[in-house]
């Protein structure tokens, strides 16, 4: 039966779909067919609130399987784990009645302050970009639609819903907005939540730049921009900048202002139609949810399965990890009993049960000792370090668990420390233990300065979901081999991070000084030390890199062949990660920039040999003043890296590049008129006209000459005495070029 399109509805009828039915929930309007549809959090579980709604997470919702955040899922580096989480919340999703989820979130790590950072993947928008289409494609496979947030450049909680984040366009296209580029053209997401900050003085909400000329036009988005959680300020420019649904609804006010509107002939009511055919298109899923199913039990096994290879195994001296079988262990920190796995605010997922590393450790048979060595709650921690250090001497592997409370949404960190008690702890312990072992469980990066060379192991847990005592234990014990590599560079210090002057700004802004030099792309420039590099991790097998062959395939493509081994004693899992370095171009370019990745598994004794195409992207930068990507002529070195400090293997490519010359004007620079294929020798030959052969020889030999004036713009150049050539020579040169 043919559905009856809602554009031909009542102005009144229309302008109300526009505005949600209910805090969670699009409007239903019967006489159009459209039905309503459920958004929900996520995005790493599914936050189904049925009684008292709020997007803090305050109220309770539904138990759901809380799976890895997004911080863990990006140290995985592993686009079929980020799938695999994609397609287990979807099956949540519909058994919950649910329509749509609020993910993933893909904003760059800009600050490790940034309270959220615990919902993003990475600092860097291709690693960004691909886990979060990955589990884009993962979740829409079953019917179920993602809303990718927040678009664009929310990186900070302090000051969210008002900041202006003042970014130019070639660090927001390069950095800020390239995951959601690769997401909206390769996943084709249900949905883009426009976020509650400003982008250079204008609200996201608002911005007609971001959200028609960029998104639709040149991203070729179809479906729904809909608001963060009460993130419109002015409805109706709001609509005519290109956001469909305001949520949450209903808002009375807000559907007569756009009625309003289009009857003073302010909006077009074309734009109002477009957006309601949009809105009624997120009721028409590829599967409709299937509502009063359970949430699979299993699920809880694959929530460990999928927690235990985003763990990253930072420091492991002289094997002290795997644990061995039968040894005595002193298990010390509250986190080890409560253990902390997801953070506050709109994601809090209400887990169907939760592993605790205590627990799961006893279950794989080690013999324990507990001491809780410290509370977050602030009793007396003398007492409880005194029972910890006597729990320690007593053991040969003292395994301290140790971690962040209270990261949530809305608020930014103020520093990267550890709480000084645990600190106290970690030391003391490690001056009595024979052997230390750290497991970290934190949202966003902490220093390990003050302590790192007292302990022998480190384990960097993040976040792992409600099954993350039983993947930690996994990892301990060496049932798995870790595999994660850091997302995020762990720095020496805060002030050595490349925002730590302007986070998180000032007077309603903040300004994004570094430009692209975000992460390990400042590090790298610079020649920063740091703790630890983004894209280290170790492995309880060693591999070996080889046999690098780089083929220019085409017109600025190329592919990576290289050869990857497991020159150790057990099965692991290696990141093949591949960067390019260049100096080409007219813009200063990071030292190096992470352009493929994957992950192999490999036996003991096994090589493979991994292919990664390098697009055109790859090689690219966001030329502001052309308006589009260019390839700038020049050199090309493709490394393989274990980690973006640590390069392995190079090979340097030349290509051919964008060739075709910039449209030149009066107001060019003289060298770039020079530069010009038609334009330089006429411009020349203008110049020395009437010149005698000696002056026109020694015109040629003075390059400085030429270097001194090449900065002038030409139609300034005109009025120096003795120029021979006028605007009209100048113009009739350019029509020359056209
Ligand atoms: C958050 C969004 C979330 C929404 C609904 C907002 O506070 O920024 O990420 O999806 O609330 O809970």
């Amino acid at each position: 039966m043919q559905q009856p399109d809602p554009a031909a509805l009542p102005l009144e009828s229309k302008a109300s779909l526009l505005s949600g039915g209910d805090f969670w929930s699009t409007q239903s309007l019967g006489e159009a067919d459209v039905r309503a549809v459920v958004l929900t959090d996520g995005p790493h579980g599914v936050r189904r609130q049925k009684a008292d709604a709020d997007h803090l997470g305050f109220h309770a919702s539904e138990p759901a399987t809380c799976f890895p955040p997004a911080v863990a899922v990006g140290s995985s580096w592993d686009v079929e784990l980020a799938a695999r989480v994609g397609e287990a919340v979807g099956r949540e999703a519909r058994a919950l009645g649910v329509g749509v989820i609020l993910g993933p979130g893909v904003n760059i790590k800009r600050s490790p302050l940034c309270g959220r950072n615990f919902e993003y993947y990475s600092e860097d928008p291709l690693l960004s970009g691909i886990l979060g289409a990955a589990f884009v494609r993962g979740l829409q496979a079953q019917g179920v639609g993602a809303a990718v947030k927040h678009f664009a450049a929310n990186n900070q909680e302090t000051d969210r819903m008002r900041v202006s984040a003042d970014v130019d366009e070639r660090p927001l296209r390069e950095i800020y907005l390239a995951a959601f580029e690769r997401i909206v053209t390769e996943a084709r997401p249900a949905a883009v939540m426009a976020a509650y900050n400003r982008i250079n003085g204008v609200p996201a909400s608002e911005n007609r730049w971001l959200l028609t000329d960029v998104l639709r036009a040149e991203w070729d988005f179809e479906g729904v921009v809909v608001s963060d959680w009460g993130g419109v300020g002015d409805r109706v420019a709001a609509l005519a900048a290109g956001l469909d649904l305001q949520m949450p609804g209903p808002d009375a006010a807000n559907d007569a202002a756009i009625v309003r509107a289009v009857r003073a002939g302010l909006l077009d009511e074309a734009v109002v139609d477009a957006s309601v055919r949009r809105v009624a298109g997120l009721a028409e899923p590829a599967v409709a949810p299937e509502p009063d199913e359970t949430v699979p039990a299993e699920h809880h096994a694959l929530a460990r399965e999928l927690a235990a290879d985003c763990v990253v195994l930072l420091k492991n001296d002289e094997h002290t990890l795997p644990l061995a079988a039968g040894v005595r262990l002193a298990v010390i920190g509250e986190f080890a009993a409560d253990p902390q796995f997801q953070g506050g605010g709109s994601s809090l997922i209400n887990a169907t049960r939760v592993d605790t590393p205590l627990e799961a450790i006893q279950a794989l048979g080690h013999t324990v000792t507990y001491a809780a060595g410290f509370t977050t709650g602030g009793e007396d921690p003398e007492a409880l370090r005194a029972e910890a250090v006597r729990a320690a001497r007593g053991a040969e592997v003292a395994v301290i668990f140790v971690g962040l409370r209270g990261e949530t949404e809305g608020v930014d960190r103020e520093h990267i420390d550890l709480p000084a008690d645990q600190v106290v702890l970690l030391r003391a312990v490690a001056a009595v233990a024979s052997r230390t072992v750290v497991v970290l469980s934190t949202g966003g990066v902490v220093s390990l300065e003050g302590w790192h060379d007292d302990v022998d192991a480190i384990v960097a847990g993040w976040l792992l979901g409600q099954a993350s005592g039983g993947a930690l234990a996994d990892v301990l014990s060496g049932v798995v081999n870790p595999s994660g590599r850091l997302a995020e560079t762990i720095p020496l210090r805060l002030e050595d991070t490349p925002s730590y002057l302007t986070f998180p700004g000032e007077a309603g802004h903040v300004r994004y000084g570094e430009g692209v030099m975000v992460g390990y792309r400042h590090h790298e420039t610079v020649g920063r030390a740091v703790r630890y590099p983004f894209g280290h991790g170790l492995s309880y097998t060693t591999f070996s890199t080889g046999d690098l062959a780089v083929d220019v395939t085409g017109d600025d493509t190329a592919i990576v062949r290289v050869t990857v081994t497991n020159t150790g004693e057990r099965p692991g899992k290696h990141v093949v990660q591949a960067y390019v370095a260049t100096t080409a171009g007219r813009v200063r370019r990071p030292a190096r920039e992470l352009r493929a990745f994957t992950k192999v598994a490999l036996r003991p004794g096994e090589s493979s040999t991994v292919q990664l195409p390098l697009d055109r992207r790859a090689f690219a930068y966001y030329d502001i003043e052309a308006g589009q990507w260019a390839v700038a002529p020049g050199t090309y070195t493709v490394q393989i890296g274990e980690s973006a400090t640590r390069i392995v293997a190079e090979q340097t490519v030349t290509l051919p590049g964008d060739t075709a010359a910039t449209a030149l004007s009066l107001d060019s620079a003289l060298g770039d008129w020079f530069a010009h294929p038609v334009a330089g020798p006429l411009l020349r030959e203008a110049l020395m006209a009437g010149a005698t052969e000696e002056q026109r020889r020694q015109g040629e030999a003075n390059s400085d000459l030429m270097d001194m004036v090449a900065s002038i713009p030409a139609r300034q150049f005109l009025h120096f005495p003795g120029v021979p050539v006028s605007t009209d020579d100048l113009t009739e040169i350019l029509e020359a070029t056209r």
